[in-house]
């Protein structure tokens, strides 16, 4: 059993049946090859569409919104999405977690000035973690959700969230809430790793020399009606999708925490990945030392330059004892513990995938304003031997943007069946379709095909509704679906009668983020699996 309090066998008991840990989770198997030889992609569009490449189709599976029980609504400003088989091998029926990163006060509480009242802030709280859903293909292979399923939940800024270790923070023992909900991953247990990336636009961030709270960075003031620890918040959050459940591991570090990629060792040990997007922030990596524990372990940072895992031990560093109280200071304060002791800054790590071929550790890289570089680029790090526990590695550039590749800003990745990698940017929307990022037009996802004539391409295949970014790209075990989240659309709209988008409803509507399905012969050509 793992060391944390989500219980993996009450997961399987709820299944009501034996499935061998792993199964539950969509795991690649190089089986499906795909030799496309020529694959049509789409050209960057400023339209206010989700356009896709020929020969897929999407349906739009839930908006902000819509009911999704009696009492529970989905959230705003969908990312991260994980799909989990209810059934060994059935691809057409599970769990869809959502993650809800933030709100645009705009739409969610209409305000627009001044200070926000309590049910304001309740009412933007309500909107931000995550969504819970059954979600199900029905007759025509068209997916929905499954409405009022008792599996239908939400867990958001409002709930009791427990912090995993021996130490409170700030003085208590649970977190009013999760928030900033970016990106994830899943557990080898079937449980859901939700991260915790921008925390500081809700409640600020703590002046460590003075202990006062730093307003400034609080846009959304939720301290103004809260007044809850900014320590509670950056962390990475393991949610049990059939209860609800959630738990913060604090051993993961605190930080603009963008996901969470998790590897199990041979001998049940685990790896997790993870990335502070912030200009000039670190790559993190978690080694557990028992089977199946995300608080038992020791936590390292990248030195990218020598090649290096250093680890972020109180205990076993001069430096951080002269500046930190003890471990849990080492945490809450990560960035700067990882600074003093050599860690090098990045170009904003954000979604982090394991190459399900070669093992290869790829890290997205979306930008850097302070260097200049204003396409991003993906790193390759090569752990030592392919030992995913080594604490040397050889880093690499893996793919750079730019007009070149024809992408700019990537953000998520996903493998498909065959081992493609699929890529979504994420052009912030004040500098989109304007220099120097004009000829990329709109956000889009694109996909890298692993063989065939144009491998090692890059390829646009949809382009995002105005302001949007496409987040969240998951496939189903079969790979025959496609989830994907459309972001923040009409983000930049300045007024209720200057609209930017009206994705997906159209007319007059106002813009609503929203999770899309997407399947088609494209998406089965590619991976063999037609
Ligand atoms: Fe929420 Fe780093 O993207
Ligand atoms: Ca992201
Ligand atoms: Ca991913
Ligand atoms: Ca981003």
């Amino acid at each position: 059993m793992p060391t944390n309090s989500i219980n993996r066998r009450t997961f399987l008991e709820f299944l009501g049946k034996a499935v061998a840990v792993g199964s539950l989770v969509p795991t690649f198997i190089p089986l499906a090859t795909s030799y496309y030889k020529d694959l049509k992609g789409i050209s960057p569009s400023q339209e206010d569409k989700l356009k896709l490449a020929k020969g897929l189709n999407f349906d739009v599976l839930v908006k902000w919104e819509d009911a999704i029980s009696e009492k529970d609504t989905f959230g705003f400003n969908n990312d991260f999405t994980a799909f989990l088989p209810l059934e060994e091998g059935n691809s057409d029926d599970g769990i869809l977690w959502v993650n809800h990163e933030y709100v645009d006060p705009f739409f969610v509480s209409n305000h627009v000035g001044g200070e926000k009242s309590k049910e304001q802030v309740e009412k933007e709280m309500y909107n931000v973690g995550g969504s819970i859903l059954r979600v199900k293909k029905d007759d025509k292979g068209k997916w929905k959700v499954v409405e009022n399923d008792p599996l239908n939940k939400r867990v958001n800024g409002l709930t009791d969230i427990p912090f995993n270790w021996d130490h409170p923070i700030a003085g208590k023992t649970s977190a009013m809430g999760t928030l900033g909900n970016c990106s994830g991953g899943v557990t080898p247990w079937g449980t859901i790793l939700t991260c915790e990336e921008n925390y500081d636009m809700f409640y600020g961030e703590r002046d460590f020399k003075s202990g006062k709270r730093i307003e400034k960075k609080a846009f959304l003031a939720w301290h103004t009606q809260y007044d809850n620890p900014p320590e509670h918040y950056g962390w990475v959050v393991e949610v049990d999708p059939q209860t609800g459940k959630a738990q913060k591991h604090i051993a993961l570090g605190r930080c603009a925490h963008e996901c969470a990629t998790i590897k199990e060792l041979e001998d049940g040990r685990l790896v997790v990945y993870s990335g502070d997007d912030s200009v000039n922030q670190f790559l993190y990596k978690f080694i557990s030392s028992e089977p199946g524990s995300l608080s038992k372990g020791t936590l390292y940072v990248a030195n990218t330059l020598l090649g290096k895992w250093i680890p972020l031990v109180h205990e076993e560093n001069a430096i951080l004892k002269k500046v930190f109280k003890d471990q849990t200071d080492v945490l809450i304060q990560m960035r700067k513990a990882a600074k003093y002791i050599g860690a090098t800054p990045l170009d904003r790590p954000e979604d982090i995938e394991i190459d399900p071929v070669n093992g290869n550790v790829l890290v997205s890289l979306t930008n850097n304003s302070t260097k200049k570089n204003y396409f991003g680029s993906i790193l390759k790090i090569e752990e030592t031997d392919g030992d995913h526990a080594a604490l040397t590695f050889k880093p690499s550039l893996y793919l750079a943007g730019g007009e070149e590749t024809g992408f700019a800003c990537p953000d998520n990745m996903a493998f498909d069946k065959a081992g493609n990698l699929w890529i979504t940017s994420d052009i912030s929307g004040s500098l989109m379709n304007k220099e120097p990022y004009l000829p990329f037009k709109n956000n889009g996802l694109f996909v890298v095909p692993r063989s065939g004539p144009q491998a090692g391409k890059v390829i646009q295949m949809a382009s995002a509704p105005s302001d949007a970014e496409l987040t969240g790209p998951f496939f189903a075990p079969d790979g025959k679906t496609l989830f994907l989240s459309v972001q923040h659309p009409g983000e930049y709209s300045s007024g209720p009668d200057d609209l930017t988008s009206h994705w997906p409803d159209g007319g007059d509507n106002i813009p609503r983020p929203a999770v899309v399905a997407i399947t088609g012969k494209t998406l089965d050509a590619l991976q063999g699996t037609e």
